[in-house]
């Protein structure tokens, strides 16, 4: 079975450094005396809020970005360096959100550079794909998450592929409290790694990580992580919440060991 995660995405939140001050408070005295074991947590702040972060988070919460520049260094107005997030302490970075791919009219190609240039630096991307509710309504959620992983793994080793998490967001259950079905949750990690191991062989396939990610609430974890068998979740609002965040990770953690996991596993 993989390592669980939960990774807590605060977008564009909180809105002042006295508001990050007051979370990051919120957070330690909500952890104080608590135990998260059995999963990796960790919380992706905006990145003029990563330094802070990055000294003030508390010990068993890993850092990591919302976005990452593909490009090393250079003028390129606005961006951030996998170096700068690595200087940082960021592990983590998430790629190819959504709400990048519809308001920062981000491509797979894109993507697909972000992915490797995050690797190169030892960060692991948090590779983001998901069908839009016209897709999904004309039946195309297969081919189109499929096409999504197959470009942002594009030119990526099997030892590098391991390194990346991917999270499946349909893109009509971000912020909208719709939340797919159980088995629309599985067929679709099913699609991923179906897509994974067609480039890589499914033992590689078996080693990469897919969350669940839209509307992700503690009360619907049974629905959309431990029901189709997600290996973590990606929360989005829930996570401005600390005792909420801590409350999905605690109860992902927990979740007993699963024999069977509905994939075919191969060693
Ligand atoms: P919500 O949980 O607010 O729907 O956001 C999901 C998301 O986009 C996480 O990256």
């Amino acid at each position: 079975m993989n390592k669980r995660y939960v990774i807590g995405n605060l977008k564009m939140n909180p809105n002042s450094v006295s508001e990050t001050e007051q979370y990051l408070s919120t957070l330690r005295k909500e952890l104080f005396g608590k135990r998260i074991d059995g999963v990796e947590t960790v919380v992706t702040p905006p990145s003029v809020y990563l330094e802070r972060f990055s000294r003030e988070l508390p010990e068993h919460i890993l850092l990591g970005a919302q976005d990452v520049f593909w490009e090393k260094e250079g003028s390129f107005t606005g961006q951030v360096s996998t170096a700068m997030l690595r200087d940082l302490h960021c592990g983590f970075t998430l790629i190819g959100h959504s709400e990048r791919r519809t308001y920062g009219h981000e491509t797979d190609m894109e993507v697909g550079w972000k992915v490797r240039a995050a690797l190169h630096e030892n960060i692991r991307p948090i590779l983001c794909v998901g069908e839009t509710s016209e897709e999904r309504d004309r039946g195309e959620e297969a081919d189109s998450v499929s096409k999504q992983v197959t470009l942002a793994f594009h030119e990526v080793s099997p030892l590098m592929a391991e390194r990346i998490l991917v999270a499946y967001e349909p893109r009509w259950a971000i912020g909208t409290d719709a939340t797919p079905e159980s088995e629309d949750i599985l067929e679709m990690r099913i699609v991923i790694h179906r897509a994974l191991a067609e480039l890589y062989g499914p033992a590689v396939a078996d080693k990469i990580p897919v969350l669940y990610g839209g509307s992700v609430k503690a009360a619907l974890l049974d629905r959309v992580c431990f029901e189709p068998r997600m290996d973590g979740v990606l929360v989005g609002r829930e996570s401005l919440y600390p005792h909420e965040l801590i409350r999905i990770a605690q109860s992902v953690g927990a979740y007993g060991v699963s024999e069977s996991d509905g994939i075919e596993h191969h060693s």
